[in-house]
Formats: structure tokens, C-alpha cells, sequence
């Protein structure tokens, strides 16, 4: 189960991104907002929550740039949020940092380029091994 959320300024990108879940038949909560004007510290805590409470594993975050999202979800317990604008940083921070969320921002990605990270992001496992050991050191830092 993935968790979705986005401020105004990425309404129209959520939106694409859950049709884009729905014809790959991948399960989602969408925190929404659809409001305007909305506080995207709202949005991504509700979306972490969501992967702290174990309703989803993974979680996509959207907004202006996707920096004040990732800012955010990763002040939370066990989140480790990326932002990626392109589909190498997506691959790499899913098989070295085992980031469990991903963030983008619409004023920044085009909606194929968003399409791909996506699903580079979504289908790329975590390498384990020597990074599982850094993640564990990042985590650390949560203590
Ligand atoms: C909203 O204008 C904008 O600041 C927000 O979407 C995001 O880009 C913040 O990091």
C-alpha cells in the first residue's frame, strides 16, 4: 500500500500519479489536499503517519519543488523521504538508502519524467549489505 499526498501547488501531479497507480493496479490512501491554499507539513505528516501506523510501506509526496515535503517527512520516526527530478536518484536512493518515500515537485518534473521516477522508484528493491549498514546509522540518529 503506498500513501499520497500533495499541497496545492501539485494537485493536478497527485492527481496524475494516482491515475498512473490505478492502471499499474497498485493499492494507495490519498491524503489529498485538493483545497487551496493548503500547508504541505499537513499533508506529509498525514502521509508518514500512515507509514508509521503500517497502513503503507512506501509513500509519494508532491508540491512546488517537493523540498518542503521531504523537509518535513523526514522529521518523522522511520521515514527516509528523497526528493528525485530525475530517474538515476530514484533508483539510487531506493538501492542505497532504502528511502521509503519519494518526493517531486510539479514545478519542477514534467508529467512523463514524474511517470518514470515513479515507477523506477516503486519497482527498484533496496540493495541491503553494506548500505543496510549506513541506513542503520542514519536511523541511529533518530535515538
Ligand atoms: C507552495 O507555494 C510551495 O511553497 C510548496 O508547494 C513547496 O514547493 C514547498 O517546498
Amino acid at each position: 500500500m503506498i500513501a499520497i499526498g500533495s499541497d496545492h501547488a501539485a494537485a493536478a501531479l497527485r492527481h496524475i500519479v494516482m491515475e498512473y497507480l490505478d492502471e499499474k493496479k497498485i493499492p494507495y490512501i490519498d491524503c489529498g489536499t485538493d483545497e487551496s491554499p493548503s500547508d504541505y507539513p499537513v499533508i506529509a505528516k498525514e502521509v508518514c503517519g500512515k507509514i508509521q501506523s503500517g497502513e503503507a510501506e512506501m509513500g509519494i509526496l508532491v508540491c512546488g519543488t517537493g523540498i518542503g515535503m521531504s523537509l518535513t517527512a523526514n522529521k518523522m520516526k522511520g521515514i527516509r523521504a528523497a526528493v528525485c527530478s530525475e530517474t538515476y536518484s530514484a533508483k539510487y536512493t531506493r538501492l542505497h538508502n532504502d528511502a521509503n518515500v519519494l518526493c517531486m515537485g510539479e514545478r519542477v518534473v514534467g508529467t512523463g519524467l514524474a511517470k518514470e521516477i515513479l515507477d523506477v522508484f516503486l519497482t527498484t528493491q533496496f540493495e541491503g549489505g553494506r548500505h543496510a549498514r549506513r541506513v542503520n546509522m542514519i536511523m541511529e540518529l533518530e535515538k
